[in-house]
């Protein structure tokens, strides 16, 4: 996706050999035009799918899946990492370790909201080791749904989540896939001609 590689090039910026910094559009500031054309592109990618859900985790992963799932004309469905106040004890779970954050976080989404008969979409802006993504299968699983695939913003494809993901069966669409941050510099794995 051309508008997404040049967000990437032009306004990120490569904190190490495997940290992409995109705070300026994705992350904490959001360039509102640019995720209405990645909820489009989603809907492209998996208009044969007959999705019923979008899901997705808290926070980073909420602008692009609203995005899609207004596309698509479906309610948005966010895992919480931090136990609510007002869902308490019906919720299904798992654990999602961010080895980015050094972090163990238990996730956690309403029973009422994810049910056996949800065909679901699963996006999220980053896939590193695939973590996020797995336990967010894990929940679309527990609750007997259909995990339809998995969208992604932004895929460092030198780590191992897509191959993590792929060998569970799952079609994975990701908008953006970096080969490399080496040497300061974003190399793209598909080049897309610049106009
Ligand atoms: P994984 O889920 O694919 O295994 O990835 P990992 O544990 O490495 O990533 C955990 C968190 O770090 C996720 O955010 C993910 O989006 C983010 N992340 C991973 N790699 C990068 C990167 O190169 N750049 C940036 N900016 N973020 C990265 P999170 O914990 O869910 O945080 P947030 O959504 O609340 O921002």
């Amino acid at each position: 996706m051309q508008q997404l590689q040049q967000a990437i090039i032009e306004r990120g910026s490569v904190l190490s050999d495997e940290v992409l910094k995109v705070d300026q559009f994705l992350n904490h500031q959001i360039d509102t035009n640019l995720m209405i054309n990645i909820g489009k592109e989603f809907v492209n990618r998996f208009q044969d799918c007959k999705i019923t859900k979008v899901l997705t985790i808290e926070s980073s992963g909420i602008a692009p899946s609203f995005m899609a799932a207004n596309e698509l004309g479906v309610p948005l469905v966010f895992a919480r990492k931090k136990k609510s106040l007002t869902v308490a004890d019906h919720v299904y779970s798992s654990g999602v370790y961010s080895y980015t954050k050094q972090e163990m976080n238990n996730i956690t989404v309403s029973k009422s909201y994810l049910s056996s008969d949800d065909h679901v979409l699963i996006i999220d802006d980053f896939l590193a080791r695939g973590n996020a993504a797995l336990g967010l299968i894990d929940v679309v699983k527990e609750a007997g749904a259909t995990a339809a695939g998995v969208g992604i913003v932004i895929e460092k494809s030198f780590q191992d989540g897509r191959m993590k993901l792929e060998e569970e069966g799952f079609r994975v669409e990701s908008l953006a896939r970096i080969q490399s941050l080496e040497g300061s510099k974003v190399t793209f794995l598909e080049e897309l001609a610049t106009k």
